[in-house]
């Protein structure tokens, strides 16, 4: 077999994205007015502390204006709604992230679908995901940025995915929904597997394309992979002080035509695409 094992390095890929999209940046400057980006965090939480940095740190080396907006972890529903709405009405504010998880007395879903759809940079509003299920793209559409990364590795790599089979485990709304959409749309056939399902392995070894994101270190074995598959690793999984994916990595690489690395495969995508989103956004408000 041909490129056995080739590995798709996601930060490098990431790097030269963000390089491109600085030239975006440059002329929208030029037509008057940079990209905004507003990140709202509620609480301490180390992990969405060091998320929300990384996200800052990239929108201002390509030139995006970002803003953090932090909120005590004791903030009411109400003053979280009344941020969001301002933010909603601030012409310089093109995209809105509100980190996740929120602290559990807020209603998480109330706040995502108060966001203007149009400066949802995430994906998550009900409008955006919608016009995804529903092969909407007549309409401005927002597509979460994990998904949209994966699907750029794989189009970056010139990896076929018209009439392929794949396969993702995990169905989370954030990342298996989403992924199993863009890859349908365009033509696929793609299957979901999750904690229900019967025979994991029966699934995966049919994979052309198998994506893994369920937050499981190591499901995904070296035998559950089919001969020169391409695997996708979505697991961001701290065991023992180091970072771990779904994937069994050593073993998988051995089968798969591609994998992707943790990290450095899927994670720099997920910021870079933010990054886009942000740029279209930009775009769809003008000046
Ligand atoms: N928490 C973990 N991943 C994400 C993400 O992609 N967006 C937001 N807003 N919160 C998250």
């Amino acid at each position: 077999m041909e490129n056995l094992g080739k590995l798709i390095d996601g930060k490098k890929i990431a790097g030269e994205i963000r390089e491109e999209l600085k030239k975006e940046v440059e002329r929208f400057k030029k037509e008057g007015r940079e990209p905004g980006l507003t990140v709202i965090l509620v609480g301490d939480n180390p992990a969405s502390q060091t998320y929300v940095k990384f996200k800052e740190k990239a929108a201002q080396e390509i030139g995006i204006r970002s803003q953090i907006i932090r909120m005590d972890k004791e903030i009411s529903q109400e003053e979280l709604m009344g941020e969001i709405a301002r933010l909603n009405q601030d012409k310089q504010v093109d995209g809105i992230l509100v980190q996740l998880p929120l602290p559990d007395h807020l209603d998480e879903k109330e706040v995502i679908e108060a966001i203007d759809p149009s400066k949802d940079v995430d994906g998550f509003h009900p409008i955006n995901t919608g016009r995804l299920f529903n092969g909407q793209d007549d309409a401005v559409r927002f597509e979460a940025c994990t998904p949209l990364g994966i699907m750029e590795l794989l189009d970056r790599e010139g990896i076929e995915i018209d009439g392929k089979k794949a396969v993702v485990v995990g169905r989370s709304n954030i990342v298996g929904k989403p992924i199993a959409h863009l890859l349908l749309s365009r033509h696929a056939t793609v299957t979901i597997c999750h904690s229900h399902t019967p025979d994991l392995a029966g699934e995966t070894l049919q994979a052309d394309i198998l994506v893994a994101a369920v937050g499981r270190p190591k499901l995904i074995k070296g035998d559950m992979v089919k001969e020169g598959a391409t695997v996708i690793d979505v697991g961001i999984n701290r065991v023992d002080g180091h970072l771990v994916g779904d994937v069994d990595f050593e073993a998988a690489k051995k089968k798969a035509g591609y994998i992707t690395p943790v990290p450095g495969g899927v994670g720099p995508m997920t910021i870079a695409m933010l990054m886009k989103n942000t740029l279209k956004a930009r775009e769809y408000h003008g000046v």
